[in-house]
């Protein structure tokens, strides 16, 4: 399991990823999406395991879920599972918000 940390404070995370908005986010090698709804964070991959569209460009619901630009498929933000779709589940990482920025644990 490896740790990044976005920001150096919790405020600046979140001045850095807007309220519902998608952010990528370099974690070593690899790009992620963050985003929030208030103060709880996801992190999840950056493509959509449908067809590999970018999830940056779709959006985030009041649900906690990631709609795909594409054909629209619908992914549990805490889980990853399919909520409209046929497909792979999503890869969610887990976060947290500290004093200290915001934790991103990955496998
Ligand atoms: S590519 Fe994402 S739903 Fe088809």
């Amino acid at each position: 399991m490896k740790t990044f940390t976005l920001g150096n404070s919790d405020n600046q995370v979140l001045e850095l990823i807007p309220n519902k908005q998608i952010k990528l986010v370099s974690v070593g090698a690899t790009q992620i999406c963050v985003s929030r709804i208030e103060t709880k964070f996801f992190a999840f991959q950056k493509l959509c395991p449908h067809r590999m569209a970018s999830l940056k460009e779709g959006f985030v619901t009041d649900f906690e879920e990631v709609v795909c630009p594409l054909h629209q498929y619908r992914f549990d933000l805490n889980t990853g599972e399919v909520r409209a779709g046929s497909c792979d589940s999503l890869i969610t990482y887990q976060t947290k918000l500290t004093e200290e920025g915001l934790t991103i644990l990955l496998p």
